[in-house]
């Protein structure tokens, strides 16, 4: 296993809606589908899809949807061997997707926030070289995480989803910290301004647009492919995974930001998040 991930594991609970229900207001939606979700775990499948070897670190409940989650990890080649079920429920995720393809999201986290230090003191690293972290889970963890990560000169990743205040040692240690173009906006008041956060680089994901790559040589942008939207729920963590695949395999951080950019825009061409991901294979074939 060469890229370790740690964060949430949900259930997606997702209706279709002509549009979002106003306060006070009931609006008729399509029928649930639930599917694999969380940003921890789509970030582990959307890597393992593309042919790294992946570890996810996590907490489900001992219900059916953490079920589904294991399986849909395992079924994607992920480990799952350190994956904790706790007694708390599952993650579940309110997901409502509009004509547009735009999602709004309530996270319950339940078992997620179960996930602490001790989850983390009982890793093995082994041929680890990257690992990524993502919230929903309690900072602490993850603050933990990228400190060991760190002395283990293993090159710590967060995608700042959602945003919390993260101690500023932790900060220090990640290369890249990414975040999307509005929580980079509550952030810093330019992309440069990320690296006074402390981080030793930055990616800004831009949607459509693509990606900014910062670092203290500058700003560099990478372009995603024209696609048609169909559902943008989970892009920004197969942008994380396509990411760490890519810093796993050797690339430099704008190379596998430009992949990671071409793999998120490929998975908003289909519903649901881990359901989209695409294999190498298929990234190639759009070339
Ligand atoms: O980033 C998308 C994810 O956010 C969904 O899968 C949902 O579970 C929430 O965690
Ligand atoms: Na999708």
């Amino acid at each position: 296993m060469t890229v370790l991930v740690l964060g949430s594991a949900n259930a997606d609970l997702v209706v279709s809606v002509p549009r979002r229900p106003a306060g006070g207001e009931t609006v008729l939606g399509g029928d649930t589908v639930v599917l694999p979700g969380g940003k921890g775990a789509n970030t582990a499948v959307a890597a393992a899809r593309l042919g790294a070897s992946v570890g996810f670190v996590g907490a489900v409940g001992l219900d059916q949807y953490g079920d589904l989650l294991l399986s849909s990890l395992s079924s994607s080649g992920v480990r799952t061997d350190f994956v904790r079920r706790s007694s708390r429920p599952t993650g579940i995720a309110y997901i409502t997707v509009t004509p547009d393809g735009e999602n709004s999201i309530v996270v319950a986290p339940g078992a997620n926030s179960d996930l602490d230090v001790s989850d983390v003191d009982a890793l093995t690293w082994d041929d680890v070289t990257v690992l990524v972290c993502s919230l929903e889970v309690p900072v602490t963890t993850v603050s933990h995480a990228v400190q060991i990560a760190a002395s283990r000169g293993v090159r710590p990743v967060l995608n700042l989803s959602p945003v919390v205040e993260v101690p500023a040692g932790t900060l220090a240690l990640l290369d890249p910290l990414i975040v999307n173009e509005h929580e980079a906006a509550s952030l810093a008041s330019s992309f440069e301004g990320l690296l006074d956060l402390g981080p030793r680089s930055a990616v800004v994901t831009l949607g459509a647009l693509g990606a900014a790559v910062v670092t203290s040589s500058g700003v560099v942008t990478v372009n995603a492919p024209e696609v048609s939207v169909v559902d943008t729920t989970g892009a920004g963590d197969a942008f994380a995974g396509a990411l760490a695949y890519g810093l796993s395999s050797g690339s430099s951080l704008a190379d596998a930001a430009g992949f990671a950019a071409r793999v998120a825009a490929l998975s908003v061409t289909s519903a649901g998040a881990q359901p989209s991901y695409p294999t190498l294979e298929q990234v190639r074939k759009t070339r």
